[in-house]
Order: C-alpha cells, then structure tokens, then sequence
C-alpha cells in the first residue's frame, strides 16, 4: 500500500482539516475523520468514514482504526481558542496534550508508521525578526502554545520509540469564511453585520502584527508535509506561514476597502488580551525548499475570500 493512500484526519471537521479532505480527495486519497463537533461546523460529505468521536476515547480511536486502515494520521483535533484555553486551563491540556498522547498510542498500537501533527508558531519566543525552525528559540507564553510545544516533544518521542515519521507543522495565522473560533476576522464581521453605517469598530490591541494565509493553503501546506518522504529524517518541523505580516489596522484598512465602508476604530482595553505578541512573522524558505510549498494566495485575495465569501 503506498505511503500516502488512505489518511484519518483527528478534527476533520475543523476550517483546516474540512479543506484538507477535500484536497485530498481531488488526489484521489481516501480519508477518514474523527471529529467531536464541538468546534461547530458539520461533518465533512468528503470523507470516506466520519466518525463523531473524542480523541480522548481510546477505544473510538482504535475501533476507528481497525476499520479504516490507515497507512498515516494526520492529527488536528484540538482547542485552538486561545483565551478558552486561559479560562479551562485543565481542560485545554486535557484536549491537547492526553489527548495527543492517546492519537500516538493509537497509532503505535497499530502500526501506523506515519504522523503529522499540528503545532503552531505560538511556539516561538517572542521575537521581532522572522521566525524560523532551525535557528529561533521555542518559548511558549500561553496555555495553548505550551500545548503544542508539548506535542512536538511528544511527536519527537513517539518517532524514537517507534520509528515511524513525525512531522510537525508550525501553522500561522488561518484565515477563512467559515472559522468557527471566535478570532479577529469573525468578530469584525460580526461587529460589522450589526451596524450597517459608517461603522466604529471595538477592538483590543491595534498594533500587533500578524503571519496571515488562508485555510486553503495551510491545507495544501499541511499535505505537503504529510508526504515529505525523506526516511533518513524520523522528526521534523515546518513553518506553514506566508512570511509576510500585517498589523490589525491594516487588516481592517483592507476589509474597509473590500466592503467599501466607512470603518473607525475605537481601542477597547476590555478586548485586549492579556498576552498579546506584538509580532508573530514565519519566515517559509523550509517548507519551500524541503517540501516544495509555497502559500498561493496573496493578502488581498486571502482577505477577499474570507470577508466576501458567504
Ligand atoms: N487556525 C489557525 O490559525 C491555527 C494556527 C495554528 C495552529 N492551528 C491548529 O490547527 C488545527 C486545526 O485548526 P482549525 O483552525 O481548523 O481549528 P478548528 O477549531 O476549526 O478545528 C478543530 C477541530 O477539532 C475538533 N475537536 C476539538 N476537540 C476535540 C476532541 N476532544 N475530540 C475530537 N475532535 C475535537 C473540533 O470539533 C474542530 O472541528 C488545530 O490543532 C489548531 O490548534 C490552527
């Protein structure tokens, strides 16, 4: 069986992996999803088994797998919002980092040679020069970023104990129409859709600087480090980013533009988080050099497809 022919994908259902399944199914790979809906948007059509399950049931799991055969896994099930993940610190952990643990077991209990598991560039310390795999340090500053430098550790340990592939992906800024996490963009859409003229905007920090791409191209980013096939490397990482970063009020300037309204914006201390990166920039040269990816779509049409798209 080839090393990439039939993939469960942990989260599934979520604004990245729905748009990984259907990429994969354009490349004629069958995949199957385990997803507890609790991010809110459908079960994928695209998916060749979708079991609505918990990654913390390892019996679902294995079921799942004993029935699918997967020949790799790649795992995205996770609380991704991060002040849910300050207000239920336990619960985050749980999710993401046991639950993690449980996603490996299960696939070390079946042989599964290959994983894929997503991380985040909330890795990094905070830096304001280009971040990049092999030379910035990881400092995580939040519950959710400790969480995913936990999985890297956990991904890396599973590859030595078992020797099968780890990749992790670094993933920046996601941006679509359909996020269900209540982010920058879907809290000025909805800001928006409630004031209909010359629109005054309350947000937290303004200045704040941004890696953004759309969901499209993580998914195809992601693809591309599920099939890096270099066999002499158990565990690696990559950035999916774009390697350009805009700060809040240019992200606003731009959606302004696109709706053609009238937008102020008014500084609300009560929107500001409490830990607020004032950079957060990839540099993508690795996974262009390494996996051949690069993101396709500019700023702009990334912006578009987010604000106009229904
Ligand atoms: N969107 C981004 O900007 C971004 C940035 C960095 C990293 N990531 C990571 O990429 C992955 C996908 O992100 P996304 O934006 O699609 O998030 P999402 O919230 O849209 O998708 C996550 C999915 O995981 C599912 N899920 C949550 N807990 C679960 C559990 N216990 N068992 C089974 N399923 C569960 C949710 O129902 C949801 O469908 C996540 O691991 C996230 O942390 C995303």
């Amino acid at each position: 069986m080839s090393a990439f022919s039939r993939v469960l994908v942990t989260g599934g259902a979520g604004m990245i992996g729905r748009r990984v399944l259907t990429q994969l199914r354009e490349l004629g790979v069958e995949a199957a999803v385990l997803d507890n809906l609790s991010g809110g948007l459908p079960m994928p059509e695209t998916a060749a088994l979708a079991v609505c399950g918990d990654i913390r049931d390892s019996s679902a799991l294995d079921k799942l797998i004993r029935n699918f055969r997967p020949v790799a896994i790649l795992h995205l099930a996770a609380v991704h919002h991060i002040p849910t993940c300050e207000a239920q610190r336990a619960y985050c952990l749980d999710v993401n980092v046991t639950g993690t643990e449980n996603v490996l077991c299960a696939a070390e209990n079946n042989g599964i040679g290959r994983v894929a598991v997503a991380s985040s560039g909330a890795v990094y310390a905070w830096e304001n020069n280009e971040l990049s795999e092999d030379h910035s340090p990881l400092w995580p500053c939040d519950n959710y970023a400790l969480a995913k430098t936990c999985n890297e550790s956990q991904l890396r340990f599973w590859t030595q104990r078992t020797g099968g592939i780890g990749r992790a992906a670094r993933i920046f800024n996601t941006i679509a129409h359909d996020d269900p996490n209540a982010h920058l963009i879907p809290d000025i859409a909805a800001q928006l859709r409630n004031d209909t003229g010359a629109a005054i905007l309350r947000l937290g920090n303004l200045t704040s600087k941004r890696d953004y791409l759309h969901a499209d191209d993580t998914a195809s980013g992601l693809i591309a480090l599920l099939r890096d096939n270099r066999q002499t490397i158990a565990y690696d990482s990559f950035n999916i980013c774009s390697g350009i970063e805009r700060s809040v009020e240019e992200l606003v300037r731009g959606i302004a533009a696109l709706l053609g309204r009238e937008i102020r914006i008014e500084s609300d201390p009560s929107r500001q988080r409490k830990i607020d990166r004032p950079s957060q920039l990839g540099n993508p040269e690795k996974a262009r050099r390494q996996l051949g990816w690069t993101a396709r779509m500019a700023f702009d049409e990334a912006l578009s497809a987010t604000i106009l798209q229904k």
